[in-house]
């Protein structure tokens, strides 16, 4: 047995042992997502997390993606084998601060991305992921809403609704870097290649995207697509599931910059100590988990 296939041996071993169940987003390294019970986008992760009935859940993912887990499954053990796997974008916006610009802005919904800290879900109206914004944003009965932390997301859904839509400046330092001249440079290197990004990328970026999708929604379209060719504008992680679910096309990083560090923190040997030890627990207090509950459960209501 290969020392990887030890190692996930060990994990599956250590799954069953403890009736718990592995997600991972589809960021995560390889050897990761060929482990994993489940890979997917924030949406379907979420999904998941509810609906499960293992005892312990492992979410190999970063930091709020497990909060969210928490969120929906307090009676479950949520175990994240890197604590210290945050993301960028979410630590953008604290409580305090939106507290303040709602008190600024006056009574209007407040839609916020998933990418968030517990708390900022807390204090908004609904969240919404990257495969469901406009949808979520056209289910309010208000003309105007603000929306948080991602500025490109806002700005992306704003074109798509005749909302108002106010934007909290956050944004994903991941995407953000991935510039027109990086686009160009990629489609010059191959004409023939589909052009997909995703929405946290900048507005000028999207605005020469053949496709819009979320993670999933990519993967969802490159299997469907008669396309051979496709230059990808998201996290390089999301490479591996296409190359794996569609061996007979291409695919080319929009930018090999694009490299979320946070999404590469969880190796193997973090699972097995995670599941060995049940180290890196995560749990939402309920004061902050029953208002974040509503804001999660109505997104999944609005998207089902
Ligand atoms: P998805 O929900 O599209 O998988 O995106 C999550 C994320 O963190 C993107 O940076
Ligand atoms: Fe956060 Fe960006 Fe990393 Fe996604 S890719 S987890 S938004 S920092």
């Amino acid at each position: 047995m290969s020392p990887m296939n030890k190692e996930h041996q060990r994990i599956r071993d250590l799954l069953k042992a403890r009736n718990a169940i592995l997600l991972a987003h589809n960021y995560q390294p390889p050897e990761i997502q060929d482990v994993a019970d489940l890979c997917g986008d924030s949406l379907e992760l979420s999904r998941k997390a509810a609906a499960t009935d293992a005892e312990v859940i492992v979410f190999c993912g970063v930091h709020f993606m497990a909060e969210t887990a928490s969120i929906l499954s307090p009676d479950r053990t949520v175990l994240l084998p890197r604590t210290d796997a945050g993301c960028l974008m979410a630590d953008m916006i604290t409580a305090e601060d939106l507290e303040e610009k709602i008190r600024s802005l006056g009574s209007i919904p407040v839609v916020t991305y998933v990418n968030s800290t517990a708390d900022v879900k807390a204090l908004s109206t609904i969240c919404c992921t990257s495969a469901n914004a406009v949808q979520v944003v056209e289910s309010l009965d208000a003309e105007e809403i603000l929306m948080t932390p991602d500025k490109n997301l806002a700005q992306y859904t704003a074109r798509r609704t005749d909302k108002i839509i106010h934007f909290w400046e956050g944004f994903c330092p991941t995407h953000e870097r991935l510039t027109v001249e990086d686009v160009r440079r990629a489609k010059a290197a191959h004409p023939e290649a589909v052009f997909m990004a995703h929405p946290e990328c900048r507005p000028d970026v999207l605005a020469l995207a053949d496709e819009i999708f979320s993670t999933s929604g990519m993967l969802r379209f490159a299997k469907t697509s008669p396309d051979t060719e496709f230059i990808v504008g998201t996290e390089v992680g999301l490479l591996y599931p296409l190359q794996k679910e569609n061996p007979a096309k291409r695919f080319y990083p929009a930018s090999e910059k694009m490299v979320c560090k946070n999404m590469k923190k969880i190796t193997l040997a973090h699972v097995i100590r995670s599941l060995e030890h049940m180290e890196g627990e995560v749990k939402v207090p309920e004061a902050v988990r029953v208002p974040a509950l509503k804001a999660v459960q109505r997104m999944l209501d609005v998207s089902a």
